[in-house]
């Protein structure tokens, strides 16, 4: 577009009036600062209105926080930036975030302080920032700072404390800090002021959405969990309707059999009769104290009473124990040496996980087989493995081993009850007490399943 030429006045310096030389050197010289204050303040400008953009953009806290500390750098000089928020009604302040160019922090996040008294109290009640530029003098006029001592001890020498209101409500501090005494003048406030309460409105914004992602992560965590639970009930109610009816069933007809008139049992079929019914309710007693001993588990309700445990005597026990009920199958359970001392347990559960362990070694071991006890007392912990000579475990059977309601390729070899929930108490039982539980196992030569379990 080309410039009108009526619209440019010309300007022809009259002939009366003269400047001497030096007044006009001196009037160029005042327009030549005054354009590079101007240019400077322009750029001051757009730098800010990058800030107050940045700080728009940025949705979470941290977001925010980290543009600032990048931003701010060519206004106001820091080695590091505070950023601390009220609590508890105003009450008590405590650092969110800091970073600096250096590590480590003394004064970090998290690290907290009552308002009432401090020096905070009073940048609150005026709403004015305030410079200390010699913070060692500082330190030794209030000593009972602790968050001066430990920014002191970090090497920072001087700091600027500027209020964040946001909608006329303090909602905490934004800490400039130098390593060099003397580094804050007036021109530092008036620059943090200029986006002052946009940064603090921001702040707040930010606060309330990383709020509402930590809430809604809660609520999801939650509700898988709530799912997961869901889907154990169900199985629950599966296995109960599918593994008590049959012997309920069996129950039944055997009943029904004896009390009727019309049939005349011989009494060694009685007797046959009567064992199959202890046995069938013997069978649905453990299984419903497995499902009740894991809802419990599972509902939180579960504690243990712990207590060292010498482990030479309570191992022989259960070995004997076991020998006894195993010997219908042949089988023998030999304990090596147990080192002397003690493990930290509950014992009426340490006995479930050795009955559970041993239990199965026997159940899925053909008969005349030999099983071996073994302990390892390691600087802080014991091992303890049951090792079998049965078919052992596929690499796909040990995935699943530890879950609920594992049935799994082994069979057991004496017409015992398998019900695929012992190991998944187990592990739950030994994880409570702090410990693992593994398998090591090469399918077609037994099995070793160990555990640990803390030192006394
Ligand atoms: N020592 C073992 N050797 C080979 N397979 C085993 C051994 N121990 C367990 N298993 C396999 O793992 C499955 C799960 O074992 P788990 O002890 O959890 O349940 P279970 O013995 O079937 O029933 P429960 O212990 O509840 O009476 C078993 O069904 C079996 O197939
Ligand atoms: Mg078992």
């Amino acid at each position: 577009m080309s410039i009108q030429s009526e619209n440019i006045v010309e300007f022809t310096p009259s002939q009366e009036v003269s400047f001497p030389n030096v007044e006009i050197t001196r009037i160029g010289l005042a327009i030549q600062e005054l354009a590079q204050d101007l240019e400077g303040r322009y750029y001051e400008l757009q730098k800010i209105m990058h800030i107050t953009a940045q700080v728009n953009a940025g949705m979470y806290l941290e977001e925010i926080l980290e543009s600032v500390y990048r931003d701010f750098k060519d206004f106001i000089p820091y080695d590091r930036i505070g950023f601390s928020l009220f609590e508890d009604g105003g009450n008590v302040i405590r650092a969110h975030w800091a970073k600096a160019e250096y590590e480590p922090l003394r004064l970090g996040r998290g690290y907290s302080a009552r308002i009432e008294g401090s020096t905070l109290e009073m940048i609150i009640q005026s709403g004015q920032p305030r410079i200390i530029n010699d913070l060692e003098a500082y330190a030794k006029q209030k000593p009972e700072s602790k968050s001066t001592r430990l920014v002191l001890e970090e090497g920072i020498r001087s700091s600027l404390t500027c209020p964040l209101i946001a909608n006329g409500t303090p909602i905490g501090f934004m800490f400039f800090s130098s390593r060099e005494p003397n580094t804050y003048a007036h021109a530092h406030i008036e620059i943090f002021q200029h986006i002052a309460s946009q940064l603090a409105i921001m702040v707040e914004k930010g606060k309330l959405i990383t709020k509402l992602a930590t809430q809604k992560e809660e609520l999801l965590t939650k509700n898988n969990e709530l799912e997961r639970l869901n889907n154990l009930k169900n199985s629950f109610l599966g296995v109960a309707a599918h593994d008590l009816r049959n012997p309920i069933s069996n129950i039944k007809l055997a009943v029904s059999l004896m009390m009727d008139q019309r049939f005349d049992i011989p009494e060694d079929e009685q007797q046959m009769m009567f064992t199959e019914i202890t046995n069938q309710t013997h069978y649905m007693l453990s299984l419903l104290d497995e499902l009740l001993d894991i809802s419990h588990i599972e509902s939180g309700k579960f504690s243990l009473d712990l207590e060292p445990i010498e482990l030479s005597d309570f191992l022989t026990d259960v070995v004997q124990r076991h020998n006894r009920l195993a010997s219908a199958k042949g089988t023998s359970i030999h304990l090596d040496p147990v080192p002397a001392g003690s493990a930290l347990a509950d014992p009426m559960r340490l006995q479930q996980i050795m009955d559970n362990l041993v239990s199965n070694a026997v159940k899925y071991s053909p008969e005349q087989s030999n099983i071996f006890v073994h302990t390892v007392k390691a600087e802080d912990e014991w091992r303890v493995s049951v090792q079998d000579e049965g078919p052992g475990l596929t690499q796909s059977d040990q995935q699943r081993l530890f879950k609920d309601f594992a049935r799994l390729s082994a069979k057991p070899t004496g017409g015992e009850k398998s019900t695929g929930l012992g190991l998944a108490i187990t592990k739950r039982v030994i994880e409570a007490h702090g410990g693992q539980i593994g398998v090591e196992s090469t399918p077609g030569s037994g099995a070793t399943f160990w555990f640990t379990l803390k030192r006394a």
